[in-house]
Formats: structure tokens, sequence, C-alpha cells
């Protein structure tokens, strides 16, 4: 069984999510489906389909203006929340010390954190690729963190919407890092996906990488047609 999770960023419609649970309300799968709409469609999942937050406020409560706290969250039915994705760490100058508040504050609430890490272009050419992955998972993943409460996505941030994936060596040498990573911190079996261009073409490929237990999918999740081959893919 894979985890395939769609990230919506700022796209889609209430009724296009309508649209796409209902669509995968009808096939058939072994696989965990979730979905990451913005915030204002988070009350729409299903028994088949899971419903994640594209972001977490690091706080509980209080005078923090625009955010939304894992309480607030898991009441609207929320079980994941993408915490970390690259384009925050870019946009919102998310550290890894922030990034591990998220996720505590999730877990705290029983959501389960799916925790993005990689490189930029420019560590990936200074050869820092591995150090990147190793000081991100170490920073980002919070005291209180257990196999069974968290999820990694290794999501190379050059090739995030670029069409470009790393080569599958790369991808399995990445992820069995972060599998023996994992382990000293006693997170051997926490799910590790890969995120990044991922499409119905390239997705069965990429799950077969050993220690890839699924994938983040950003612009391929938009649509049932491009969403649905990925999730049968495998
Ligand atoms: P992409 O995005 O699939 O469009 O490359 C992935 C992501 O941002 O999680």
């Amino acid at each position: 069984m894979k985890i395939i999770a769609g990230n919506w960023k700022m796209n889609g419609s209430i009724k296009e999510l309508e649209t796409m649970i209902s669509d995968l309300n009808s096939i058939q799968t072994q696989n965990t489906v979730i979905i990451c709409p913005p915030f204002t469609m988070l009350n729409k999942g299903s028994d088949k389909v899971s419903i994640g937050a594209q972001d977490i406020s690091a706080h509980d409560a209080g005078a923090f203006t625009g955010e939304v706290s894992g309480k607030m969250l898991s009441e609207s039915g929320v079980k994941y929340a993408i915490v970390g994705h690259s384009e925050r760490r870019m946009y919102h100058s998310e550290t890894n010390e922030i990034v591990a508040k998220k996720a505590s504050n999730a877990i705290e609430n029983n959501i389960i954190p799916i925790i993005c890490i990689g490189e930029t272009i420019s560590e990936k050419e200074d050869g820092k690729t591995l150090e990147i992955i190793e000081s991100g998972l170490r920073g980002s993943i919070p005291t209180g963190a257990s196999k069974d409460n968290i999820i990694i996505a290794y999501e190379p941030r050059w090739a995030i919407g670029a069409g470009l994936t790393p080569t599958s060596d790369e991808i399995a040498l990445a992820h069995d890092l972060i599998a023996k990573i994992l382990e000293s911190m006693n997170l051997a079996g926490a799910p590790i996906l890969y995120g990044a261009s991922v499409n119905g073409d390239n997705a069965l490929e990429i799950m077969s990488i050993s220690n890839v237990d699924g994938v983040l999918v950003g612009g391929a999740a938009l649509k049932s047609e491009k969403f649905i081959p990925i999730i049968k893919a495998i």
C-alpha cells in the first residue's frame, strides 16, 4: 500500500474539489489517498479520501492574524498537514525550527504532519544534497514524533513544478539515506514520500524505488484524469 497525496497549492474551487472527491470515491484502490486543498475547502473528505491542510500554525492560539491552529484544523476533520513545503520555506522564510514547531502542533492535535525537506539547485550543484537532507530531517522532526505519527516528503526543490525529476538512482540514494537517518532517530518505518514533477507516466517507476512509500503530487493532482492514473499506477 502506498500513500498518494495531492497538494493543490492556491488552486481549485469547492466545486472542483467536490468533483475530484466524487471521482476518487468511484475508483478501487488499496492506496491511501490524501488531498490537501486550500483552507476554505477543508471539510470535504470522504471514507476513501482524507483531507490535509497545506500549513498549520506553530502557535496554539492567540494574536496571530491569518493563522490557523492545529485544534481548528482537527475540528474541521483534517487528518494531515503539509509542513515545511519548499514554497513556505522560500516565500515565508520558514526554517527547520519553525517547521518542527508546526509539526509538533500537528501531532498534539492528532494530525499527521507531512514534513517536507529537499535541496535547492545551488545546494545540489555544490554537492550538498545529502547534507541538506540530514539537517532538514534532524531539524524539522519534533520530539514527540513516532513512526506512526509523521510522514516525510523528500522534494528536491529544483524539480518542483519544473517537469524535472532526479534519476532513479538519485531518488534511491536520498530515500535510503532518509531511512537510515530515521532509524538512527528511532523512527524506522515512518513513511517516506517522493515529491516533485510526479505524473501518471513516471509514478510507477518512482514508487518502485526502495524506501519510496508514496508520492506528494502538485500540478498533476488538480484534475482527476491526471491524478487517478498516479493512484492506479501501483
Ligand atoms: P509538482 O509539485 O508535482 O507540481 O512538481 C509538487 C509539490 O510542490 O509538492
